[in-house]
């Protein structure tokens, strides 16, 4: 198990057990999701969440959702940020 702050990301407040057939926790589910596991049974493949009961695996769908829209708020395509509007200002106007 890779942790959270080893992979650079701070650890959540909670840590919530979410899947409660396979003992799996919250932390666990992110770390799998932020290691590339990009659908509900790709997060189950790396750590069983999900494939039990089933129940939790819309809990899991939303944090892939939450991910995602996380990563596309912090991140620009470079073609835009190559872009004069997106360039910084090194000079002060005069
Ligand atoms: S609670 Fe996760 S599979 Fe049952």
């Amino acid at each position: 198990m890779v942790s959270l702050a080893a992979i650079g990301y701070p650890m959540p407040v909670a840590d919530l057990l979410l899947c409660q057939c396979n003992a799996i926790y919250e932390r666990e589910v992110l770390v799998c999701i932020r290691r590339g596991a990009r659908t509900v049974d790709e997060v189950g493949d790396e750590c069983d969440a999900g494939t039990g009961c089933g129940s939790c695996r819309g809990a899991i769908k939303t944090m892939i959702e939450e991910e995602q829209q996380r990563k596309g708020e912090h991140s620009l395509p470079p073609e835009l940020l190559a872009l004069p509007l997106f360039a910084r200002n090194k000079s002060p106007k005069k």
